[in-house]
């Protein structure tokens, strides 16, 4: 997957793009992040990025004439364009998964308090929020958006399973882990993942899952509930224990 960003600030990316998961999957050419410095596309003789908004009101909005030099130097005619801002559409896994499944995005960071309108509605760009809180730039949202797309391409985590079973994506939150030693300080990790028996274990993930979400995402609960899923005996009975505990 090609990624254009375009940033005043291409700098603040590298730390993301060149670490770990995602510096493998460039290496490996699973993805291909380019960083675009809208400032190079100035055509003002001090590099200006931004001016007064028409109209008035605080802060400064970005010009139209440097990031249409900046999209059309990428190629972006055509593409999927995101911008991020607080006014956009809520990230979340369907979105995620969606954008997964583009071979190109192009992704434009804002600054100050906007963009020049005429830079959304001329690119036909979609408008991305990462959650109801405000940042001081696009630039954290873009990697935000980037981090969750890029662990959705095949290959580019080690086990092709770990997405897929993983919290939000199978409708349920995460059962709690333990690694070695068995025993820390005084604590013990339960028997009976060191049982050996992978029914008993299945099920006491599982059963994890469903109070962990029913107790912190209630709203995920109900989802899970209402959903289609092709239980088996035992698990059908441990939901039911479950639910049964509110009765
Ligand atoms: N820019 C500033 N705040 C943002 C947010 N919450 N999501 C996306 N872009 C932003």
């Amino acid at each position: 997957m090609k990624i254009d960003v375009l940033t005043l600030f291409p700098e603040m990316f590298t730390a993301v793009t060149e670490s770990s998961i995602l510096g493998k999957a460039g290496e490996k050419g699973l993805l291909d992040i380019r960083l675009t410095n809208i400032r190079d596309y100035s055509t003002d003789k001090h590099h200006k990025a931004d001016d007064y908004p028409f109209g008035g009101g605080v802060g400064m909005v970005m010009l139209a004439d440097p990031v249409f030099g900046a999209m059309e130097a990428v190629g972006a005619r055509g593409k999927k364009a995101i911008y991020m801002s607080p006014r956009g559409k809520i990230l979340d896994q369907p979105m995620i998964q969606e954008l997964a499944g583009e071979e190109e995005l192009v992704i434009l960071c804002g600054h100050y308090e906007g963009v020049d309108q005429r830079i959304l509605d001329y690119w036909n760009m979609e408008e991305v929020s990462i959650g109801d809180y405000v940042l001081t730039g696009g630039e954290l949202p873009a990697m935000v958006l980037i981090d969750s797309v890029a662990r959705m391409i095949p290959e580019v985590l080690k086990s092709s399973h770990a997405a897929l079973d993983e919290s939000i994506y199978s409708g349920l939150l995460e059962y709690p882990q333990y690694t070695k030693p068995r025993q820390y300080r005084d604590m013990h990790v339960p028997e009976v993942l060191v049982s050996g028996d992978h029914k008993k274990i299945h099920l006491w993930k599982f059963e994890q899952s469903l109070l962990l979400t029913k107790e912190r995402r209630p709203d995920l609960f109900a989802r899970f509930l209402k959903e289609e899923h092709s239980l088996s005996k035992e698990e059908k009975k441990i939901l039911e224990k479950i639910l049964e505990l509110d009765a």
